[in-house]
């Protein structure tokens, strides 16, 4: 069977860069559900609609293609949105995007398929309780807001992207609130996930633990295949 490594978090927490280096290091392929909430975020923004349009943003989801190439790139109808999708304009919508129901059932439906037969890590909110409720390696990757806000404004420096600290600190609180109470698919801990809290700790290190944790619970799944 194939392996699926599901990682939820609330915006900053780390997920991002993690997931990538565990996918380098564990020969998995990198999913970032986010991305794909984004895209149509930009999307609708392109074509000028507005949270108010719900109709028309589920029947644009429905025309769109998105794609991540092997190196985590997006790809929105084959063209490369990779940058424009962390644009402030993006983050302001994509929360409020990501909480109509018709646009998860797409999302999910598409970020199902791109996992098929493969062996994937997958980061997001509800990938641990909706995407993938099933698999064994369930993480919940979280850190203090500040710390996750400054985190998210170095990344934005290093991108080219104007920010400022505080500013980023109200919107993540407004996106974690957001992202925690949608009616569906929202951010939640549950006891089957292994909570990590990365204030402290270094990108290094948190990889360490959950590389140390998906050998343990592989272990144990071989180990219950062979005396089943
Ligand atoms: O991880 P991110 O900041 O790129 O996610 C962008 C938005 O998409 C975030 O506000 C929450 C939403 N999202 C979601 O609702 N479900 C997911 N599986 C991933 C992201």
């Amino acid at each position: 069977m194939n392996k699926i490594i599901a990682i939820d978090g609330p915006a900053g927490s780390g997920k991002g860069t993690i997931t990538k280096i565990i996918a380098e290091k564990l020969h998995l392929i990198y999913i970032d559900t986010g991305a794909t909430y984004r895209a149509i975020a930009l999307a609708a923004l392109r074509n000028n609609l507005t949270l108010n349009d719900t109709d028309k943003i589920i029947e644009l989801a429905k025309t769109l293609t998105i794609e991540f190439d092997e190196n985590g790139k997006t790809y929105l109808n084959k063209e490369d949105v990779s940058n424009e999708i962390r644009s402030v304009e993006v983050t302001g919508v994509v929360s409020q995007i990501s909480s109509i129901p018709e646009i998860r059932e797409i999302l999910v439906d598409l970020q199902r398929k791109m996992a098929h037969d493969k062996d994937v890590i997958m980061e997001g909110r509800d990938i641990t309780t909706v995407v993938f409720p099933d698999t064994k390696y369930k993480f919940y990757l979280d850190a203090d807001v500040n710390e996750r806000a400054r985190r998210r404004y170095i990344q934005n420096q290093e991108m080219g992207i104007e920010s400022n600290l505080e500013e980023i600190i109200e919107a993540m609180k407004k996106r974690d609130y957001n992202d925690m109470h949608k009616p569906i698919g929202s951010l939640k801990r549950t006891e089957d996930q292994i909570y990590i809290d990365s204030t402290n700790m270094t990108i290094d290190e948190v990889v360490k633990k959950i590389i140390t944790y998906i050998e343990e619970i592989s272990k144990n799944e071989t180990h219950e295949s062979l005396t089943r």
